[in-house]
C-alpha cells in the first residue's frame, strides 16, 4: 500500500457539513463522499479520469455520481469541479496533524495526539493508552509499534484543515476533528457526575459527556484534560472553550474559563440501595434524604466507636473526659423523641433542633452526641477541644454555627459524625457543611 497514489474517498457533502456534526460520522458504506465519483471509497486520480471523460462527452452520470462530482456545490458539474477534486488530492499531500484530535469510528470515540514523528493513542473506553511512530509519505500514514515494529497502514484525506479522514488498512474508516493543541493525561479523565457553581450538571465518561444546563436543556460535550489546562467543545460546534483547571480535593475542582469566570464542580453521585442514600459512597440522613424504618444496625458502627474510643482516651491525657450521651437511635425512638418536642415546643420549633423518624443521623449509626446535648456544652473545655480535634479521628462538627439554613439544624457543638479521616480532614478543611461539601439540600419534602 505504501506509495500507493490512491486517496480515501472523504470529502463531505459541502463545506457547511463539513464541520457539522452530521459530517462528524463518515461512513463509507453510507455516506456520499465527495469526489468519489466511481464510488470506489477513495478519492483518487481515477475519479478524476471518470470526471474527465464525463465532461468530454464520453461518460454519463447517473444521480449519485453527479452530486459526488458536483465538488464545489454549484449545482453544475464542470470544469470548476475538476480542478476543484485536484485540490483536493494535491492538498491531501504531505499534510501532517498535529495537536489532539478525536477520532471516531462509528462505535467509539479515542483521542490521537500527534507530535512531530509520533501518535499516542488514548482510548477512554478501552482504557488504553499507546504510543506509536508515525511516518508520513503522500497521504499514506504508517503507524509503527515501538517495542514489536509491527505496522499499520492508513489513508488519509482531508475534509479540511480541522478534519481528516483515515481509512485503515482493514477498510474501516475513522473521521478526525481537531480539539485542541494541549494533550492529553488520561490520568486525568473526570469521570463521574459533577454539579457545578453554575447550576450545570456535567456527565462525564471518558472523553465526552452530557451537559445539562441550569434550565434543563441537555447537549453534548467533549473535553481533553491536560495538567492545569482543560478544554471543551460544547455541542456540535467547533468552539472549544479552555479553561485553567484546579483540583480542590478528591470531590471538587475549579474550572477559570478563559473570559475570567470560575466554576466549581462537585462530584455528585448519588445512589440509593436499600433506600439508604449515598452520595459519593457516603451514607447520609438529612431532611432531604431518611432512612427505612427497618434500617437499624442497632449501636454505633465498630469503626465509628473504635475512633470514637481513640479520641477519648488522647482527650483523657489532656485532662479532657468525653463520653457518649446519645449514640445508635432507632427509627421508632427517634419518632417518639420527635413527637414529644412536637408536643412540647410545637412542630415548627421542634423541626430546628430534633430530627423525625428516618431523617436523624442519630439512626446510622455513624452519630454521637458528646457530654452533654444541649447548648450548655457550648464554648466548654471540653466542646473547645472537640471542635479542635475530632477530624483527626474522623468526625466532624456536623451542624456548624451559622449554617442552620444549610443544615436544617441549629448549632450543635455536640454532635459529631464520623467520616472517617481522610473524609473528614476533607471536610473541615473546606469549611463546608457535609451539605455544602456534597452540594446537596437538607428540606422537608412537606
Ligand atoms: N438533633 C439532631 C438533629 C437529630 O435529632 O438527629
Ligand atoms: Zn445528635
Amino acid at each position: 500500500m505504501k506509495n500507493s497514489i490512491r486517496l480515501m474517498a472523504a470529502l463531505l457533502l459541502s463545506a457547511a457539513a463539513a464541520v457539522a456534526s452530521a459530517a462528524y460520522h463518515v461512513s463509507a458504506a453510507s455516506t456520499m463522499v465527495k469526489g468519489d465519483i466511481n464510488r470506489d471509497d477513495i478519492v483518487s486520480v481515477g475519479d478524476m479520469v471518470v470526471l474527465k471523460n464525463h465532461l468530454l462527452g464520453r461518460y454519463g452520470l447517473n444521480d449519485t455520481q453527479t452530486i459526488a462530482a458536483d465538488i464545489n456545490g454549484d449545482c453544475a458539474v464542470d470544469s470548476l469541479d475538476l480542478a476543484a477534486l485536484q485540490d483536493i488530492i494535491l492538498g491531501s499531500m504531505d499534510k501532517l496533524p498535529v495537536g489532539t484530535w478525536i477520532g471516531d469510528c462509528g462505535g467509539g470515540k479515542r483521542y490521537f495526539c500527534f507530535d512531530s514523528g509520533t501518535v499516542k493513542i488514548t482510548d477512554p473506553t478501552a482504557g488504553t493508552s499507546e504510543s506509536f511512530l508515525l511516518d508520513v509519505t503522500g497521504n499514506e500514514a504508517v503507524f509503527r509499534a515501538p517495542d514489536s515494529g509491527s505496522e499499520l497502514s492508513a489513508f488519509i484525506t482531508w475534509t479540511d484543515d480541522l478534519s481528516f479522514v483515515l481509512k485503515w488498512e482493514n477498510g474501516s474508516t475513522e473521521s478526525f476533528r481537531y480539539f485542541c493543541a494541549e494533550k492529553i493525561s488520561p490520568e486525568e479523565f473526570l469521570s463521574g457526575r459533577w454539579v457545578t457553581s453554575g447550576g450545570r450538571t456535567f456527565e462525564i465518561s471518558g472523553l465526552s459527556g452530557k451537559l445539562t444546563e441550569k434550565d434543563g436543556t441537555v447537549s453534548r460535550f467533549e473535553y481533553a484534560p491536560d495538567g492545569e489546562n482543560i478544554t471543551f467543545r460544547f455541542g456540535s460546534t467547533d468552539n472549544r472553550t479552555p479553561g485553567k483547571i484546579v483540583h480542590n480535593d478528591s470531590m471538587h475542582f475549579t474550572v477559570t474559563w478563559n473570559d475570567g469566570t470560575s466554576e466549581r464542580f462537585t462530584r455528585q453521585e448519588i445512589e440509593v440501595r436499600d433506600g439508604i442514600t449515598y452520595v459519593n459512597g457516603i451514607l447520609i440522613a438529612n431532611k432531604t434524604y431518611s432512612l427505612p424504618s427497618d434500617y437499624n444496625p442497632g449501636k454505633i458502627l465498630s469503626e465509628a466507636q473504635a475512633a470514637f474510643d481513640t479520641m477519648k482516651a488522647d482527650a483523657a491525657k489532656e485532662g479532657i473526659y468525653l463520653s457518649i450521651v446519645s449514640g445508635f437511635r432507632s427509627y421508632t425512638y427517634q419518632g417518639q423523641l420527635y413527637s414529644s418536642y412536637v408536643n412540647r415546643d410545637g412542630k415548627a420549633a421542634a423541626d430546628t433542633y430534633s430530627a423525625r423518624a428516618g431523617h436523624s443521623e442519630h439512626q446510622t449509626g455513624l452519630a454521637m452526641d458528646i457530654n452533654n446535648a444541649g447548648s450548655g456544652f457550648n464554648n466548654t473545655k471540653e466542646a473547645k477541644w472537640l471542635a479542635a480535634n475530632c477530624v483527626k479521628y474522623g468526625f466532624i462538627i456536623r451542624y456548624p454555627l451559622g449554617k442552620e439554613d444549610i443544615t436544617g439544624y441549629q448549632y450543635e457543638s455536640w454532635h459529631v459524625r464520623y467520616l472517617g479521616r481522610e473524609l473528614a480532614r476533607e471536610v473541615a478543611d473546606s469549611g463546608l457543611t457535609l451539605e455544602e461539601f456534597l452540594c446537596i439540600d437538607s428540606k422537608y419534602k412537606t
